[in-house]
């Protein structure tokens, strides 16, 4: 990595350890969170969002607004679905064609004779002035493009909105490679997941995954508002440790169902209800997932074992399957009933973020649940089947869930 002449010391060296930093991360949506503050850091912008190419299209993909947005939680409008053409129409669109950079210092008196316009609909909604904006490629190796960043509102250091300086101009490109080949990574860590679990649970090509997606996001949100208020309690655990668990949280969580791999279609695809002995089946999913990570060589192996085997047990006990002392044998011997904190906080998290979905969605041996009645059940449940705490952080965030229901919908609905 060659550095730009002109770049200062300090800040080359800032930027070297967190471009570094980045590697530590394994979902996408991590990723490109830490992207942003990064590319923010450097730059003085006061909100950004990123792009990435999907589908002949740039889908919008994250977004980050200081003025706008509390800092500590995540706005619904980081699942805000919509996509623009990859054409010169837009100011996105325009970079991605181009491949060039574009530097504007106010967006509102763009020369009339350029082929872009600025989409100034946002600004309209919500109510944010936008005015300085540095738009750019993220590309990685062999200059695939992988997506584009744009950042808004540059500020001085008294807060002003000011055009963007030549020198983090001129850093950017180095974050950008390196963002674009994170990036890439954790878009195929996801796509990974997604194939596996289309194999194991739906066997069924066509199928999207979304309610997989969803139940990964909706379990990573409330990890989140859980622990942003064990962070405002002052609790030991710094914000650090919580977002690389969030990141984990929610790739384990899409897995947590890997065990359904083992049950037969006339079992898992029956269109009515179970009788005793096929749900006695349906039951050893736990225990099946769980045994494709028993030998567990990383944090998101020891966390995929733990989701898997005990995302149906509940706060009070009397879920399933229980303490099990040897997960190998095939007639396991359960020994007692698991409770509380006996069930680990991830699963215990996607437990509940597995039932709001499944109720909210058809099944084939369902109908959807109107909402009202699903968060009647979840706060019922609240102390019974579901943890208070989790419930508690779930129903605070669920102006989010509701975006990540829109953002992941099943094909066809
Ligand atoms: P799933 O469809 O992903 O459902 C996950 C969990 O959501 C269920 O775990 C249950 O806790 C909750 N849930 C789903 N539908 C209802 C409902 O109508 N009422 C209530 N109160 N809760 C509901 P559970 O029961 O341990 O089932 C695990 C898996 O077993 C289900 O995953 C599904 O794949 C299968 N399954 C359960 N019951 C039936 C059934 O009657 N017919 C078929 N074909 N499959 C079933
Ligand atoms: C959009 O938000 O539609 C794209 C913004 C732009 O014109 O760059
Ligand atoms: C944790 O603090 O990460 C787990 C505590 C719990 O299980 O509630
Ligand atoms: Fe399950
Ligand atoms: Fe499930």
């Amino acid at each position: 990595m060659t550095i730009p002449e002109g770049v200062g010391a300090e800040l080359a060296t800032r930027l070297l350890s967190q471009v570094e930093a980045l590697n530590h991360h394994k979902d996408v949506d991590t990723i490109l969170d830490r992207v942003l503050l990064l590319a923010r850091q450097i730059t003085g912008a006061d909100a950004g969002s990123i792009f990435l190419v999907q589908n002949d299209v740039l889908r919008f993909s994250y977004v980050h607004n200081d003025t706008l947005f509390s800092k500590n939680t995540t706005d619904r409008a980081v699942y805000a679905d919509f996509s623009v053409p990859i054409d010169r129409s837009s100011i996105v669109g325009n970079v991605a064609s181009t491949g060039e950079t574009l530097v504007i210092d106010d967006a509102y008196a763009l020369d009339p004779d350029l082929p872009y316009r600025f989409n100034s609909s946002y600004d309209g909604r919500s109510g944010y002035h936008t005015r300085s904006m540095l738009t750019l490629p993220l590309r990685s190796t062999q200059d695939r493009l992988v997506g584009v960043m744009q950042l808004i509102n540059a500020r001085d250091s008294s807060g002003n909105v000011v055009p963007f300086d030549r020198e983090s101009a001129s850093v950017l490109p180095i974050l950008a490679n390196n963002a674009a080949i994170a990036i890439e990574r954790g878009i195929m860590t996801r796509e990974l997941i997604l194939r596996m679990m289309k194999m194991a649970e739906l066997r069924d090509p066509t199928e999207t995954g979304a309610h997989v997606q969803r139940v990964g996001a909706y379990s990573a949100e409330i990890y989140k508002r859980w622990a942003q208020d064990r962070v405002e309690d002052g609790h030991g655990n710094d914000a650090d440790e919580f977002r690389r668990t969030a990141d984990l949280i929610r790739l384990a969580a899409m897995l947590h169902d890997a065990g359904k791999v083992g049950i037969p279609d006339a079992i898992l695809k029956k269109p009515g209800k179970l009788d005793d002995e096929e749900f006695g089946r349906m039951k050893w999913h736990t225990v099946l997932g769980a045994r494709l990570f028993l030998n567990a060589t990383s944090e998101l192996d020891v966390m995929c074992r733990d989701i898997s085997l005990n995302h149906h047990e509940k706060w009070a006990g009397g879920g399933y399957p229980g303490m099990i002392p040897d997960l190998t044998i095939d007639t396991p011997i359960k020994v007692s009933t698991k409770t509380g904190t006996d069930i680990p906080l991830s699963a215990r998290i996607t437990g509940l973020a597995d039932v709001y979905d499944a109720l909210v969605s058809p099944r084939c041996y369902k109908e959807p649940w109107p909402e009202g009645k699903v968060l009647d059940l979840i706060h019922k449940e609240s102390g019974n089947q579901f943890d208070p705490d989790v419930v508690r952080a779930f129903m605070e965030i669920h102006d989010v869930i509701l975006a990540i229901r829109d953002k992941y919908r099943d094909a066809g609905h």
